[in-house]
């Protein structure tokens, strides 16, 4: 099965993304075709500098790497790299209301909120939607605040069959029911918007300070703890198999327990279960050669996937024959 999925480059990446999204991503590696993209052009409709949007691209891209993206398995490249996708979006446009797109969640939101919206985060949908159809994805892993955009992008491709000719997949969306929320240092879901991460890609001590950060409560030493209240044991339930699980959870519901003590030993979990990650990383990022041959390829085999869809676009809307 041909399963894609776009993964917005938004700066550190933080165990929320990796235990919630990132880690569900690489498993379809083992028995699936992933297509996997770095959305940078999505990206830009929370653009702050030229800078930051060249770091966090690069970022996301050697990140994915490190954490065992196979460029040799999958197909993976960065969207702005594939600009007829862009051209597909076009075609697409016709085929979607503007009642329809001003419905979008993503984009009514943010009116609600009081930004003055640009016709980049109205189109947005629809060049999500060409992400999708351009490659005759099948299934789409999405988490529920994406769900909507995926009912687009069918909607779009039913329509582009019906009027133009049958050219797209209908996608079938995967939606994550959002059993795994994973808290953040403050307890609420770990986001970047509440500055509640933990980024595990962050330099020794600066992750150590947000893992003492955690939040707990103020039992003495000597009273028993809750386990199924701490953040604290949340967290470290992510690094712990079954029966470490059940001996924390003696250690919380006996007296003695210090929340420091566990936070230091939660730390050197998280070290110890991202040090290959981290020495990868370090690797791939410094050899730039590596990683622009990486994406070359994997820009040529996403375009090579893309380019029947995108020819029978150009043929059915009369774009390509003319002369
Ligand atoms: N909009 C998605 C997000 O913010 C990213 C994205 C862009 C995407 N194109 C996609 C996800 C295509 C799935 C398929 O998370």
């Amino acid at each position: 099965m041909r399963i894609l999925t776009g993964l917005q480059p938004s700066g550190k990446l933080h165990l929320g993304n990796y235990f919630a999204v990132i880690k569900k991503i690489l498993n379809y590696q083992e028995e699936h075709d992933l297509f996997c993209f770095v959305a940078n052009l999505h990206s830009l409709t929370t653009f702050r500098s030229r800078e930051e949007q060249e770091t966090n691209t690069y970022d996301a891209v050697c990140d994915l790497l490190a954490l065992g993206l196979n460029p040799d398995r999958s197909v993976f490249w960065v969207q702005s790299e594939l600009p007829e996708v862009i051209e597909l979006s076009w075609y697409l446009g016709m085929c979607i209301s503007v009642n329809q797109l001003s419905l979008a969640h993503s984009y009514k939101d943010k009116v609600a909120k009081g930004f003055v919206p640009n016709a980049g985060l109205y189109y947005y949908p629809v060049l999500m939607a060409s992400d999708i159809l351009a490659f005759n994805s099948e299934k789409v892993p999405v988490g529920k605040d994406q769900k909507q955009h995926l009912e687009f992008a069918r909607d779009i491709a039913e329509k582009f069959n019906r009027d133009f000719g049958e050219t797209f997949v209908l996608p079938e969306p995967e939606i994550d029911k959002g059993s795994g929320i994973i808290p953040g240092t403050d307890g609420q879901k770990m986001s970047k918007s509440y500055n509640n991460t933990i980024n595990f890609f962050d330099t020794e001590k600066k992750l150590k300070k947000s893992v003492m950060s955690i939040v707990s409560d103020s039992k003495e030493i000597d009273e028993p703890k809750n386990p199924d209240e701490s953040v604290i044991f949340q967290i470290f339930s992510l690094f712990l198999d079954d029966r470490q699980v059940q001996d924390l959870r003696k250690r919380y519901e006996t007296p003695g327990l210090r929340y420091g003590d566990v936070k230091k030993e939660l730390f050197e979990a998280i070290m110890e279960h991202f040090a290959p990650y981290r020495q990868e990383r370090e690797r791939i990022a410094a050899d730039k050669s590596y990683v622009r041959e990486v994406l070359d390829k994997g820009r040529s085999k996403a375009l090579a996937a893309a380019m029947p869809q995108i020819e029978k676009a150009r043929y059915f809307t009369g774009i390509k024959n003319f002369i």
